[in-house]
């Protein structure tokens, strides 16, 4: 029978618990969370409201969520069509309520059970048929709305369809990678996770490292995440990953390895931090923890806090210089000292335990480097590393470190296959040969598509079916010119040439985070490009200065790049084939103006857009204002006769006034950002996918560009009175500095459309002209020169 998912219930509100239902209702599921009494579940539910990062999408989102208590209101299972439970982890109490749920749940539901590590199928094994038929564990990472990886465990007994359902649901509706795993201890990832853990900090331990040295050599510098070791520690907790060890140790009997789980030294080092109640990040210290402004770390000989010491070993530095992983890391391993010894040690043991775990927790390749990769944020797994150092060679380097191999690496290569992935193949430990790679149509890989232009900051690209794609690549994603100069022949080519549509997206760390403001402060060359360096901050609007000039040229030249950015993103914007935009992660300044532009916006869930200009004292000049004007103060103008328009115009004052950004996808659209068009995708690896299928379908219904004319509302001068009103009462009542209210005033001339005698309807250029014009003397203003300046070397908005 097919499935749907009209709601949720969850049992046990804690982490974990209370995470996957709110994550259900980021989805637009209705969830029942249900807990022991509706004390306990009141009490997570507000605390999971309040949670940093945010557990919810919005704060409407949590008006789905419905709390109650299994000795009130166990009925409740009775119309899930998916319960999840998510109790503690203790195979007594899973069992007794997986009896309770089996007796109340409707045939045909679902049931999953969340665990760290418990055997599924025994936590099911005496329950029903029906109930064994759609059981399946899940393995959610901490926390669920970020964590991208999710494993999914089914027994013996789980239908096939609803293997697939589960799958399926999880990566579409909730934007998870999903690993399908084996029924064994921790699973993969943290299977593999515990005992590398343990590894690195034995070998630390037992070879005299510093906490410094240990996280500089086990972080980026070997192509893992900056948490490395002890700081990874501290945010898991140590209780947490103590509790972990041990169960995996007494589960794992026949893993040669499971000693080190249970190794001496690193057990003392846990018992004297648990002793003085350092557990991490929850009791405010652990390995690490703040002393004053200072970060303290512990002496690993005494026991004691002390001062960072900074590791002197030459290669570290030398070795983070070097950008490519792949040269990173063997220049490394090669490295005689002690940086190269604990590199060695950690990457080889990981390697060698990984081979020596399949097939016992999977046949196949692919599973275990995704899921190294997506819960540990590894940028490699272990297989993709080993291909990556040859073969051949690191078997002969990992037996000279005393790693020991899996036999059937050692055949594999005797057989002649001399690495585990091969032309869009994998090989296969089960088969002994190579099999396709399973891929999902749904995951572009944007550097696979044929470049039809391109130029240094950005590529337009052929997706196929007749959709180009425009790609950012300049550092950090902003703007310049030569971004301005590919928007413009986009589109001329997108109207020329035999294209449908055109996709704006990229597959960088954010989307576009705004123009470049390097050197802003000290005056504008009008010469081209800005090269953006790492202490950059960005703003705006496509305007890239680059030296010093004096102020006339200077700001004729941050004019024109305003407007050239203006036309480009007006020409997007009345293209006669349809563009959609696909923002996700930052979108901020011009970023937003560019998402903007589009005729349709599909953006990820994890999208945070926002006109962030005012924090340098500036307003957004390419359409930004304009854009919240079409979008939110328009429509009811044309919808309702005699609305009053004040209440919409203050929202888009307060938003950008206040430089506000969304936290999700969909707060953009509660600010405005999104309309009720455009469209929020969960899985962001599917975002280039669903934009190019967006883009199509607009095409296929005869898309029609939009009218021209008159379709902003200009509130007019009592408008504009009012909001500066409004803005008055802000300063003198403290909440806004004089400059704040300053730069506050040209905004609400802005959004008021100038100061007409009555409210009209104005062409969207007159909007364009009023934004450019603030734009160019704000610029002139000292303090918000001060703003770039402080903004460019401290990294965060000054308040003058
Ligand atoms: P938790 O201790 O934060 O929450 C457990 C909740 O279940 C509590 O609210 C408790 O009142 C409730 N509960 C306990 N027994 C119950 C019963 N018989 N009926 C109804 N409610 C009951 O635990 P957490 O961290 O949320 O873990 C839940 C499960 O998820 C465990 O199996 C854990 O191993 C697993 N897990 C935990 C992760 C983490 O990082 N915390 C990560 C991945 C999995």
């Amino acid at each position: 029978m097919p499935h749907t998912i009209t709601r949720a219930v969850v049992i046990g509100s804690g982490t974990m618990g209370g995470g996957i239902a709110a994550h259900f209702a980021n989805a637009g599921i209705p969830v029942y969370l249900l807990d022991i009494t509706k004390d306990v579940v009141k009490a997570s539910f507000d605390r999971m409201k309040k949670n940093k990062p945010a557990a919810f999408h919005t704060a409407r989102t949590a008006d789905l969520v419905t709390i109650g208590s299994l000795d009130k209101n166990e009925a409740w299972i009775a119309e899930g069509d998916w319960i999840i439970e998510a109790i503690v982890e203790n195979i007594d109490a899973k069992r007794e309520l997986v009896a309770k749920i089996d007796r109340l749940r409707k045939k045909g539901s679902i049931v999953s059970s969340n665990t760290s590590g418990l055997p599924i199928a025994s936590i099911s094994s005496e329950a029903s048929e029906d109930f064994k038929k759609h059981f399946i564990g899940t393995h959610f990472f901490n926390p669920p709305r970020y964590m991208k990886l999710l494993e999914v465990i089914p027994t013996p007994d789980t239908d096939p369809g609803v293997i697939n359902f589960v799958r399926e649901f999880a990566e579409s509706r909730l934007g998870k990678s999903v690993v399908l795993c084996k029924d064994t201890p921790n699973f993969i990832a943290n299977r593999l996770a515990s005992v590398g853990g343990a590894t690195l900090v034995d070998f630390a331990l037992a070879n005299d490292y510093t906490i410094e040295e240990t996280d500089s050599i086990a972080g980026p510098l070997i192509g893992r995440p900056k948490t490395a070791a002890f700081r990874l520690q501290d945010l898991v907790g140590l209780d947490i990953a103590s509790a972990v060890a041990s169960n995996l140790h007494g589960l794992i009997p026949d893993d040669e390895t499971r000693d080190i789980l249970a190794s001496p030294r690193v057990e003392a080092l846990r018992k004297s931090q648990t002793d003085k109640n350092r557990l991490g990040d929850k009791t405010a210290q652990g390995f690490y923890k703040k002393g004053g402004k200072e970060i303290l770390s512990v002496d690993l000989k005494t026991g004691e806090y002390r001062a960072r010491l900074e590791p002197s070993i030459p290669s570290i530095a030398e070795g983070l210089k070097i950008k490519s992983l792949p040269e990173r890391l063997k220049f490394v391993l090669a490295q005689d000292d002690k940086a190269g010894a604990m590199a060695r040690h950690v990457v080889y043991n990981a390697l060698g335990y990984a081979s020596r775990r399949v097939p016992e927790i999977s046949d196949d390749l692919p599973s275990i480097d995704r899921a190294v990769r997506w819960g540990f944020s590894h940028d490699f797994g272990p297989f993709e590393t080993w291909d990556i150092l040859g073969v051949a060679e690191t078997v002969e380097a990992m037996e000279k470190n005393g790693a020991s191999v899996a036999p059937w690496v050692k055949e594999m290569l005797t057989a002649g296959n001399t690495s585990f992935y091969r032309d869009g193949r994998v090989y296969s430990p089960v088969s002994k040969s190579y099999e396709p790679l399973p891929h999902d149509a749904r995951e572009i890989d944007v550097k696979t598509l044929p470049v039809v232009q391109e130029n240094k900051s950005a590529s337009l690209r052929d997706m196929g079916d007749g959709v180009l794609l425009l790609e950012f690549h300049s550092k950090m994603n902003t703007l310049d010119a030569d971004i301005r100069a590919l928007l413009n022949e986009s589109i001329d080519e997108l109207e020329r040439g035999d294209w449908k549509a055109l996709v704006i997206g990229n597959q960088g760390a954010d989307f576009c985070v705004g123009a470049n403001l390097k050197n802003a402060g000290s005056g504008f060359s009008p010469t081209g490009p800005a090269e953006a360096g790492p202490s950059e901050k960005n703003v705006g609007s496509g305007f890239s200065p680059t030296g010093p000039a004096e102020a006339g040229p200077y700001i004729r030249a941050a004019e024109d790049a305003v407007k050239a950015t203006q036309d480009a993103l007006m020409k997007v914007r009345f293209a006669a084939k349809p563009v959609v935009t696909a923002p996700f992660a930052r979108t901020l300044g011009g970023g937003a103006e560019v998402a903007m532009a589009g005729a349709r916006i599909v953006a990820a869930s994890e999208t945070y857009m926002g006109l962030v200009e005012v924090g340098v004292g500036l307003i957004p000049g390419a359409g930004g204002c304009k854009e919240l004007v079409r979008r939110v103060v328009s429509p009811p103008m044309q919808q309702t006769p005699n609305v009053d328009v004040l209440p919409f115009v203050q929202s888009v004052l307060q938003t950008i006034g206040t430089a506000k950004v969304s936290t999700s996808g969909d707060e953009a659209r509660e600010l405005g950002f999104l309309t009720a068009g455009d469209r929020v995708v969960m899985n962001r690896e599917h975002l280039l996918h669903e934009a190019k299928q967006e883009a199509l379908l607009m095409a296929e219904e005869g898309y029609v560009p939009p009218v021209r004319d008159r379709n902003c509302w200009a509130g007019g001068r009592d408008i504009r009175a009012a909001l500066k009103a409004a803005i008055f009462i802000l300063q003198q009542s403290g909440y806004a500095s004089e400059y704040d209210a300053f730069v506050s005033n040209k905004l609400a001339h802005i959004l008021a459309g100038g100061g007409f005698s009555s409210g009209q309807w104005v062409d969207e250029q007159h909007f364009l002209d009023l934004e450019r014009q603030a734009f160019v003397e704000l610029l002139q203003q000292p303090k918000t020169m001060e703003r770039i300046q402080y903004m460019l070397s401290n990294g965060k908005p000054l308040r003058n």
